[in-house]
């Protein structure tokens, strides 16, 4: 007798008799607008439960001696393959011959198709050995490729050395007499640029390229464009625990304009340094006893919350209008 006594004063929901309980009519209506309330809360939550998160990580970087992919793909729209020339040089001032590169000249027609392809195999500038006749012949060819307004995309992966260095797009594989004649003066080598890709490696969900669909068009005289580059090697952990290598980068540009007394020949210039810190992306998973505490949270809330009202709503408004009926 005792222990049941004990047990019933822990009761901590105490009902009224069946006969005191009444069911009205407001009490309805802010039910339902309650469950409708509790559903969306709850949609809400279940879809933020099932969205996946990304963690951030910072580290120093540990990594040594590996490869660094560069993808290219950009156009020079007033510049024919002839003339265009890429060259890649690391800190050691290696220039990267002996790596596999895969850079491919496409020339483009005045309207923007592709009307051939060259294949890049030897990145050095060449110091040209070009006998007078063929001099003439390239300077004549690239002439009215000139005038046909045709241009170039470069594209294509460099695999480099994974320490700082440079590579660049430049005329400086032409010989200096041949590039004179060409364009009659350094000022006039238009290297008007779209960058369609500059990236370091594969892409992840949600990695943005700086550079990518940007370009640089000259209205006045030439010059050299310089991009800044440092890379922050990245890796992309998938919620499969497949693990995506990569980088990131931020850029900064400026354009030196050049003058009649330059003794340089313009040229588009991609510096890169590594940063010493890497970051690693983890996707995971929302903690699903997390998220049950929110739920109660959340539906216990609204249902407390409606009853309170359904109480206070009786006795001010709904009760004298039951009252009346
Ligand atoms: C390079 O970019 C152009 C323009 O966006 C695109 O049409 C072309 O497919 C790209 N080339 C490669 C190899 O991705
Ligand atoms: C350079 O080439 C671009 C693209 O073809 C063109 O829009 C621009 O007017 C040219 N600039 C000069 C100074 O000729």
């Amino acid at each position: 007798m005792g222990i049941k006594q004990a047990l019933k004063s822990l009761d901590a929901f105490p009902r009224a008799e069946e006969h005191l309980m009444q069911k009205t009519r407001s009490g309805a209506v802010v039910s339902i607008i309650g469950l409708a309330i509790m559903a969306t809360l709850f949609l809400h939550e279940l879809q933020y439960y099932l969205s996946v998160y990304t963690v951030h990580q910072m580290s120093v970087d540990l990594k040594r001696g590996e490869i660094l992919p560069i993808h290219i793909n950009m156009s020079f729209p007033s510049l024919p393959c002839d003339v265009v020339s890429v060259d890649a040089i690391d800190m050691s001032g290696k220039h990267e011959v002996d790596l596999d590169t895969n850079i491919w000249k496409l020339r483009l027609s005045k309207d923007g198709h592709i009307i051939g392809t060259e294949y890049i195999s030897d990145l050095v500038e060449k110091g040209n050995t070009d006998h007078k006749h063929d001099a003439e012949k390239m300077v004549k060819k690239v002439k009215q490729a000139l005038a046909d307004g045709e241009g170039c995309r470069v594209y294509g992966v460099l695999d480099v050395q994974r320490v700082a260095g440079n590579f660049h797009i430049s005329v400086h594989g032409l010989n200096i007499f041949v590039a004179q004649q060409i364009f009659e003066g350094a000022t006039h080598v238009n290297v008007s640029h779209v960058i369609h890709d500059l990236s370091f490696g594969p892409k992840y969900p949600g990695l943005h390229n700086p550079l990518d669909g940007t370009d640089r068009i000259l209205r006045g005289p030439s010059g050299t464009f310089k991009y800044y580059i440092k890379i922050v090697p990245t890796e992309y952990r998938y919620l499969s625990k497949e693990v995506l290598p990569t980088n990131q980068f931020s850029v900064t540009e400026y354009f030196v304009p050049m003058t009649e007394f330059d003794r340089t020949w313009p040229a588009v210039y991609f510096l890169y340094d590594l940063s010493p810190i890497t970051v690693t992306i983890k996707e995971e998973h929302r903690s699903f006893l997390h998220f049950i505490t929110r739920l109660c949270a959340v539906l216990g809330g609204t249902f407390a919350l409606t009853g309170k009202i359904t109480g206070s709503l009786d006795v001010q408004v709904f009760g004298s209008i039951d009252k009346i009926n």
